[in-house]
């Protein structure tokens, strides 16, 4: 089966052409960094006027370099939720009108579910029950998942997602946008032990995670070590690189440190590491070791596939399509969509008071 994946959610436009969820013949990202970077920030109303101008060419270069035309796909998955809603709108409406011409079937896919399925290329295959950590810009959770599409939050942060405290600290440092990638790369530079972090514990006792304190203590660090955010074009100082180092290790520590609570409670017979925060190599390794530790597998996406593509998008659409599953044209872009289809406690817990020690 031949699936034209498209993905829109947030400032990302990519095309994927898939083969029955395994074979990638064509994957194209148009990143919108460069535009949002002089805002610090993903601008929404820019993002979506940009996914208009990029989807229609993103798509056609998809088929190009898959050598494939539009009459050779068989069904189309398109990113539903959560994310953006103008610039999920711009990819559902399109796949919408593109299915309905071609009179073909197709599916609105989770955004989470596709990082989850980003590991289905350039690995083996999962072998289930699984335990995956899908930490990005969005979001951080940590799906149990006992069968394939079935999926319960065993871990959420209660605050900030693990990618956004990146860009957050980042920006703080005058580090520049998206802060991840080059808090990865000062990193490497500095010393790791020079601030000390203590990991947040959350008053309830679940195995949840949370990084705003983390980011206030780094806040309070910059502040009372008088250490300067850089100005354009700066050449970063010691003290921030240890700063970096330092917040980058107490991430990975609280992200591998809670996979592997659950996975020696849960015993999975796959860990699967994915999102954008995933391309960062100090937390492969963790997770690596502590995979290793417990006897268990660790896949990751390449690093193509750890951002946001359309490849994922595909190969989570074609799990569903095989099981006969479709959207019709009543299927519309859902921010508010959760990847949580087993016991949800989630409700609850929002209801719930909880304080943060750090
Ligand atoms: O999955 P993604 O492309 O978009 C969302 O769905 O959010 O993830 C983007 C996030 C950003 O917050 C970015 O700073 C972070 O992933 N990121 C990284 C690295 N590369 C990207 N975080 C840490 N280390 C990296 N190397
Ligand atoms: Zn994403």
């Amino acid at each position: 089966m031949l699936i034209l994946g498209i993905e829109s959610s947030c400032d990302e436009t990519a095309a994927a052409v898939v083969r029955d969820g395994r074979e990638i013949l064509s994957s194209v990202i148009a990143s919108q960094i460069e535009l949002h970077k002089p805002w610090g920030g993903v601008v929404p109303e820019l993002a979506s006027r940009e996914h208009l101008e990029k989807i229609e060419p993103i798509v056609t270069e998809a088929l190009e370099r898959a050598s494939a035309s539009l009459s050779d796909i068989d069904a189309l998955a398109v990113t539903q939720g959560p994310g953006l809603i103008g610039s999920l709108l711009v990819g559902v409406c399109y796949a919408k009108s593109l299915a309905y011409s071609l009179g073909i079937p197709f599916i609105g896919v989770n955004h989470i579910e596709g990082h989850v399925y980003s590991v289905a290329f350039e690995n083996p295959a999962v072998e289930y029950p699984a335990l995956a950590l899908v930490v990005s810009g969005g979001h951080t959770n940590i799906f149990h998942v006992p069968r394939e599409g079935s999926y319960k939050v065993v871990s959420r942060t209660r605050d900030d997602a693990a990618g956004e405290a990146f860009d957050k600290v980042a920006k703080m440092l005058g580090l520049g946008y998206p802060g991840g990638p080059i808090i990865e790369k000062l990193a490497k530079e500095g010393d790791a032990s020079k601030v000390k972090f203590t990991q947040a514990k959350i008053s309830d006792g679940r195995p949840d995670l949370s990084f705003s304190g983390l980011k206030t203590a780094v806040a309070r660090y910059v502040r009372e070590n008088s250490i300067e955010p850089l100005a354009n074009g700066d050449a970063p100082t010691q003290p921030i690189k240890d700063l970096a180092a330092s917040f980058q290790a107490a991430v990975v520590k609280a992200l591998v440190g809670t996979l592997e609570k659950l996975a020696i409670e849960l015993q999975p017979k796959t860990l699967i590491v994915a999102g954008g925060v995933a391309c960062n190599l100090a937390l492969r390794t963790a997770a690596e070791i502590t995979a290793k530790r417990l006897g268990m597998p660790v896949y990751f996406p390449s690093k193509h596939l750890s951002t946001d593509n359309a490849a994922m998008i595909a190969a989570a659409g074609y799990s569903h399509l095989k099981n006969g599953e479709t959207s019709d044209l009543r299927m519309t872009a859902d921010i508010t969509m959760r990847l949580q289809n087993l016991e949800n406690e989630d409700l609850q817990l929002r209801k719930q008071k909880v304080h943060y020690r750090l």
